[in-house]
């Protein structure tokens, strides 16, 4: 074959596959290589047979047949797979050429790969690619972060691959320099965690608290995966269809002989990582990375469960219609606050990092293709393009007038759960969350900013008064601290301020 593939694709398993395939019904000659050939074999003689893909076994080969500049999408385990490939294919690239790593790689790793590439003139983009098996084939969203330059050499590609939202609008978007693509989507894997906690959350409490069976329990999820509802969302969705699934062996439902176990690779925990690094709370999700902690560590609570004794748990007794819509208003309250804390660390990374994020057109580009696709990213876009400086995303109008008027239900909500004995720190978090922002004093922290006085002679700020929560600072603005002598007979405050 003499034709030249228009871009190139590294890594047969799933995702590279499906991608390769997506890229070929777009109209792009495409050229596949995997360490291992037989993977490339089957899939020429298999699933892409008869397409404009391009088979090749050495890497020479399949650099050779790349229309110039060169395009290469690495679709392969993030780490030591991805600076592997690069370091091989280096040597063989000229000046100018691109490579794209398209796996869920750590931001860093991409910013440093960037910087790597950029002093030997090749171009990089640390790309999300969000949206499983089937998104890779039919339409991702897309979030690729590197040089506009390098951007722009895949911009028509990309467009043409990704999924389009409900009103036609491609899911992808440049998204910034260097990490930005990676860092973006590591943080819609942390919100993924935490969407996946709080129905999680329901569902348990439906089954233990409403004594409902899986079916039951599918329904009411589907009912809320409705037209016009506002928890419509493809991982409700997909809730609703696995819950009603019954097992091989009997009459039972699938779920229901699942282990409790939730595995995770990482994506999630890298989010709460960087937000520790930060400074910026993200509690909903946290509890989702420790709640999948807690279901790996079977062991412990086989054992625990035999020593503690909690409240045997209440059914609840009233009105069950009342109830679930009830918990229909707080998964949505809840899920605000967890994407008010997931855009807050996006705010926040791009100030550090430098990344120029613009939340609304992120938003915009969650709305299709990805795991966290819903009609509530519609919201979230609306909000933002009404004002693009909210300083979170509670602040928006169409939000905070719903948990004004809701945040009762969520709290209802935990305390039923905690009646019937179900757990349920997601809520709790998004609840707390909820309540901690909405706090002018947190008199927690008066508190431990005495503590720390007290035993370590730290110092503490002051405000104007009992009601009067502004921080006092001096003529020229600078925070003025004190400290108190507490070891010291009527105990005398001076004044620290550096
Ligand atoms: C996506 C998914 C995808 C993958 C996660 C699963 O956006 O398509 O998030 O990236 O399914 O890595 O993550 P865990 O294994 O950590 O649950």
């Amino acid at each position: 074959m003499n034709k030249k593939a228009d871009i190139g694709v590294i890594g047969m398993e799933v995702m590279g596959k499906n991608l390769a395939l997506n890229m070929e019904s777009k109209g792009y000659n495409v050229a596949v290589f995997n360490r291992t050939g037989s993977k490339t074999k089957d899939f020429v003689e298999g699933p892409a047979k008869g397409k404009n893909i391009i088979p090749t076994y050495e890497l020479q080969n399949f650099v050779d047949v790349l229309k110039r500049p060169r395009k290469i999408m690495l679709m392969v385990k993030e780490g030591a797979p991805v600076d592997g490939f690069i370091e091989n294919l280096v040597p063989l690239l000229d000046k100018g050429d691109l490579i794209i790593d398209g796996g869920n790689s750590f931001f860093k790793d991409t910013i440093r790969r960037n910087k790597e590439l950029q002093e030997k003139g090749i171009l990089f983009i640390g790309t999300g690619v969000s949206g499983g098996e089937e998104g890779a084939l039919k339409g991702p969203a897309i979030m690729p972060g590197g040089q506009l330059e390098a951007y722009k050499l895949v911009e028509k590609i990309f467009i043409d691959i990704s999924a389009k939202a409900e009103d036609g609008e491609p899911c992808v978007t440049y998204i910034g320099p260097d990490g930005a693509g990676h860092f973006v989507k590591t943080t819609h894997n942390g919100i993924e965690y935490g969407d996946m906690q709080l129905i999680g959350e329901c569902a348990w409490f439906f089954k233990k608290g409403l004594g409902m069976n899986s079916g039951e329990i599918a329904d009411i999820m589907a009912e809320w995966n409705g037209r016009n509802d506002i928890l419509r969302s493809y991982l409700i969705e997909i809730t609703a269809d696995s819950m009603k699934e019954k097992h091989k062996a009997g009459d039972g439902y699938l779920v229901d002989i699942v282990a409790d176990i939730t595995r995770m690779k990482g994506t999630g925990t890298w989010t709460v990582q960087s937000a520790l690094e930060l400074l910026v709370p993200i509690p909903t999700i946290a509890s989702a990375v420790f709640s999948r902690e807690m279901s790996q560590d079977k062991d412990i609570r086989l054992k625990m469960a035999k020593l503690l004794k909690i409240p045997a748990g209440e059914k609840f007794s009233g009105d069950k219609k009342e109830v679930i819509d009830i918990a229909h208003d707080a998964l949505y309250i809840a899920k605000i606050s967890s994407y008010a804390q997931g855009l807050a660390l996006l705010q926040a990374a791009s100030k550090t990092w430098n990344f120029n994020l613009n939340l609304g057109e992120i938003a915009k580009i969650w709305r299709g293709g990805c795991i966290i696709r819903a009609q509530f990213l519609d919201e979230i876009t609306k909000s933002y393009r009404e004002n693009p400086e909210l300083p979170n995303l509670l602040a928006a109008p169409r939000f905070s007038s719903f948990v004004n008027k809701n945040l009762w239900k969520l709290g209802r909500f935990i305390e039923i759960s905690h009646k019937a004995g179900v757990p349920v720190l997601g809520m709790a978090s998004s609840y707390d969350y909820i309540l901690q922002i909405a706090s002018s004093i947190m008199f927690s922290a008066q508190v431990a900013a005495l503590q720390r006085d007290y035993f370590g002679a730290h110092g503490y700020f002051k405000i104007g008064g009992e009601n009067q929560p502004e921080i006092i600072t001096t003529s020229d603005g600078k925070i003025r601290e004190f400290h108190t002598e507490w070891m010291i007979k009527g105990r005398p405050e001076k004044e620290i301020t550096k």
